[in-house]
């Protein structure tokens, strides 16, 4: 996939600025990330933020920031957090991504207890997995913490950041477990980005205790925010 095609994956229906980079981890492996915007614009995850946070939950360490011209949302930030070294894009025509894709799971809760030891919980030690499905492919995520808690990514968030950069819009259902909570259940943040995702979809959690909830997104966040004329 070229670099123009990632871009366009971009989800950016406020500000009409697509933003994709791609960053090198410390194995090699290349992330790109795209910019994703929420009708909340402080929930908004910048186009480094998705890649980072993606390096790290496949184990990787972010090493080289490839970045196009223009502005970049946190790039002060991620630079100095994991001391990038910033290349152009242009430098990477031939370059093979990252996929993010996986075949759907067998078992749901084996894939998502799996998952946890991928979660990056320096600052928290209380791991997060998620699986996110479209019709035909599917998208795991943990969470990630760095040092600036608000610069971290939920697990729910970075399995949307790999989906959506990876090109796919049209979401079928979401799946959560936490291993120790009293239960899993998606943060008040997390549920505007759901719900702007998938709006009337299954969500299913699965609890420390090994029981099952399942709940509509719109129940999990009735009478959300929005707004239709914040689209430009
Ligand atoms: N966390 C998630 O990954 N998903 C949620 O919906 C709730 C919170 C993570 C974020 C942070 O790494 C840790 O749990 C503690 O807040």
């Amino acid at each position: 996939m070229n670099l123009e095609t990632l871009k366009n994956h971009s989800y950016t229906p406020y500000s009409k600025k697509p933003r994709v980079c791609v960053v090198q981890g410390s194995k090699g492996g290349l992330y790109p990330g795209v910019r994703i915007e929420n009708v909340s614009f402080p929930l908004t995850i910048s186009a480094i933020q998705a890649a980072c946070c993606i390096c790290l939950s496949e184990g990787e360490i972010p090493n080289i920031l490839y970045l196009q011209d223009g502005d970049y949302a946190q790039s002060d930030y991620w630079k100095k957090e994991f001391d990038l070294t910033i290349k152009s894009v242009s430098e990477l025509t031939e370059a093979k991504f990252q996929n993010y894709q996986i075949e759907t799971p067998s078992n749901e809760i084996t894939h998502l207890k799996s998952l946890l030891d991928n979660a990056v919980t320096t600052h928290s030690d209380f791991p997060v997995s998620a699986l996110l499905y479209s019709e035909s492919v599917c998208f795991d995520g943990v969470n990630i913490e760095v040092s600036d808690w608000s610069m971290g990514l939920c697990a729910e968030r970075v399995a949307l950041a790999k989906a959506i950069t990876s090109g796919i819009r049209s979401f079928t259902e979401l799946a959560v477990h936490t291993k120790y909570g009293d239960v899993s259940s998606p943060c008040g943040a997390c549920r505007q980005v759901i719900i702007e995702h998938l709006p009337l979809n299954k969500i299913r959690l699965h609890h420390a205790d090994h029981t099952l909830s399942e709940h509509f997104s719109v129940d999990l966040l009735p009478f959300s925010f929005t707004s239709k004329s914040l689209k430009k």
